[in-house]
């Protein structure tokens, strides 16, 4: 059995969650539940991001007290994750006294091996994205990712040896580090330009862990998050971190790669840890053909569309309607469309019709497996391996929409005896088969597909046609129209 370890990135708390950060969350939730039915042992780490200005400013706008909202926030959160179905492992948040703990002995690494000096920063800062910002960096004045105002700080700081590292870390990244290769590229245009050494510590944010060799410092959020991926697994001493780490997979938006892929290479390298194999970047949403923002009032609650459409269907239009590396727009007619369309039509229906005559069929039911194969196993599993799920559940629906031609094709409504037995044989067979592939995108479907076919959870070594079927209970309908 072989170990398989996926993070998120841990989400900024001074708001509340909206499908930006359910995407990320899902999509990681996806591989992790794909690689424990292939019997791997998977470790997920989700969690809350809850230092910086950022929040201590929120607080202050909302007359609560950091500690009062990042409570609050970080709540919201694990609720938006239950609704969902994420089945993380562990969820951490770096106000967790064992995560200050575990910064704390990582700075002592960093400053024992000399890559810790002061100086005097003098540059911008994005609040909203917590981030550094030189001159020439700026677009029309503003920061160059998100394209909010920027504020102008000069003070004492603290910096990390970030550019002694430049080339170990451009080595790894022409490794194959990032996936995919236009953000690879990215960053390494970026990297042919100066490295400058990292600001990690804030004189003026008090709402962060000590800076431990200077207590009138904080430390900077983005050096104390990033080592959430280590404390999550306790590191240096927990059985986790030792079973667990390098982490395979860190899996991030696009516009927070830098960090995963220059500044924690650079942090781990100077703390004598292994780096992780791979950072995976994801693009982005946009709603109703805009970016996301409060002042556009387009901002879209998970919860929301839960309630309204299922965890499964809204976890099924998340990854079907776009490549994961591809910007993609959402809109709740075209989640209809998807539920409508493809889940009632291609295989809510098909369950449907084969458990009604399944159900009528006088007998044992049994047959030849005429349909063997039906979803390309290797493809799906390539396609994982690829860090491809979009490709893997558009195989998966090829192989459904097999299934209900071949359904067709055969006319059992006009066959009957042993004729019959083998067309709902290998239709139920499939649909059983259908529930294994499904379990990893549409959890609760995939369980009520097993409830009908009375069968317990599968594993993929299961995604095989046996000799007979069990007792078939049709169910309710897994999806119906929604207007
Ligand atoms: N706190 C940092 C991460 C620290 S990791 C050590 C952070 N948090 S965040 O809350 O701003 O965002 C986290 C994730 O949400 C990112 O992966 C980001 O890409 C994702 N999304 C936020 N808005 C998004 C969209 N509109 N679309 C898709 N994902 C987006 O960054």
């Amino acid at each position: 059995m072989g170990k398989f370890y996926i993070t998120t990135p841990i989400y900024y708390v001074n708001d509340k969650p909206h499908i930006g950060h359910a995407y990320t969350t899902f999509v990681a939730d996806v591989f992790a539940r794909w690689y424990r039915l292939n019997g791997e042992n998977v470790f997920f780490l989700t969690g809350t991001d809850e230092h910086g200005g950022k929040i201590e400013k929120s607080a202050l706008e909302k007359g609560k007290t950091p500690k009062e909202l990042v409570d609050e926030n970080s709540d919201k959160y694990r609720q938006v994750w239950e609704k969902l179905n994420i089945s993380y492992n562990r969820f951490i948040r770096t106000t967790d006294y064992s995560h200050e703990k575990a910064v704390k002995l990582f700075l002592q690494k960093v400053w024992d091996n000399g890559d810790i000096y002061k100086g005097e920063y003098t540059g911008f800062y994005c609040l909203p994205d917590e981030r550094y910002i030189t001159e020439s960096e700026l677009l029309d004045g503003k920061c160059p990712t998100c394209g909010r105002e920027v504020q102008k700080i000069s003070e004492e700081a603290y910096f990390f040896r970030l550019s002694k590292y430049k080339d170990k870390i451009v080595d790894a990244i022409k490794n194959g580090f990032i996936i995919p290769e236009k953000n690879a590229n990215e960053i390494l245009s970026r990297l042919n330009g100066e490295l400058k050494d990292l600001d990690i510590t804030r004189k003026n944010v008090s709402w962060g862990i000590k800076f431990p060799f200077d207590e009138s410092h904080s430390v900077y959020v983005w050096f104390d998050a990033l080592i959430n991926y280590l404390s999550g697994l306790d590191w240096p001493d927990g059985e986790n971190f030792k079973t667990f780490w390098p982490a395979d997979i860190h899996l991030v938006g696009k516009e927070i790669v830098w960090f995963h892929s220059v500044i924690w290479p650079a942090m781990l390298f100077s703390a004598g840890i292994p780096v992780p194999k791979r950072i995976v970047a994801h693009a982005w949403w946009t709603v109703d053909g805009k970016k996301m923002s409060k002042s556009i009032g387009n901002v879209v609650n998970p919860i929301d569309m839960v309630e309204k459409y299922g965890a499964d269907a809204f976890r099924y239009f998340l990854i079907r309607e776009k490549p994961v590396w591809d910007d993609g727009d959402f809109s709740e007619s075209a989640l209809k469309n998807r539920i409508n369309g493809e889940l009632m039509s291609d295989l809510s229906n098909l369950v449907a019709r084969v458990l009604t005559l399944a159900e009528k069929f006088k007998g044992k039911i049994t047959g030849n497996p005429d349909l063997e194969g039906f979803i390309d196993e290797e493809k799906v599993r390539a396609a994982f391996d690829n860090y491809d799920p979009y490709s893997a559940i558009n195989l998966i629906f090829e192989g459904i929409r097999k299934v209900n031609k071949y359904f067709n094709d055969k006319k059992p409504w006009t066959l009957e005896g042993e004729d019959l037995s083998n067309v709902l044989y290998n239709a139920i067979e499939a649909i059983r088969i259908i529930s294994i592939f499904l379990s990893p995108f549409m959890p609760e479907t995939s369980e009520k597909i097993e409830r009908m076919l009375s069968v317990d959870t599968q594993t993929l070594k299961d995604a095989h046609f046996k000799t007979n079927v069990d007792s078939v209970k049709r169910g309710e309908n897994l999806f119906n129209k929604v207007d």
